[in-house]
């Protein structure tokens, strides 16, 4: 395998991981509020949503960059929507309205069900054959 095939591979599997982290955290903070986990504990884990996908989201898109990528605005969009959402929530807490929390876990699930599915699948399709 050659080096720029290599770190093709490896950012493909590099993201591919943080999906799951991303989806794990997502999932935790919808029971945390299903089980009445206290409200420092929802903000924790809605920091650490949050905290992570940006990090996760500014990987991809840097990732995009490098391969100047001919999807990247809309993908970049995509990425906004949901930090979006998931700063709303964190909002609806702040205000004490952490009972929406749940319905919006699952909006912001589905949305990134799509994402994954669509624009991260065809992310990685490029990358896979644009050395
Ligand atoms: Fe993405």
């Amino acid at each position: 395998m050659t080096s720029i095939a290599q770190f093709n591979a490896q950012a493909i599997e590099a993201t591919d991981l943080e999906h799951s982290e991303q989806l794990g955290l997502l999932q935790a903070l919808g029971d945390a509020v299903e089980c009445g986990a206290d409200s420092t504990q929802v903000a924790r884990q809605l920091d650490a949503l949050i905290a992570y996908s940006e990090a996760h989201f500014v990987s991809e898109e840097l990732l995009m960059r490098m391969k100047s990528y001919d999807d990247y605005e809309d993908h970049q969009d995509d990425h906004a929507h949901m930090l979006a959402q998931m700063r709303a929530m964190a909002v609806d807490h702040a205000n004490g309205n952490s009972a929406l929390i749940p319905g919006k876990v699952k909006d912001v699930l589905d949305f990134i069900g799509r994402h994954i599915a669509t624009r991260d699948k065809r992310l990685a399709d490029y990358v896979r054959t644009n050395r």
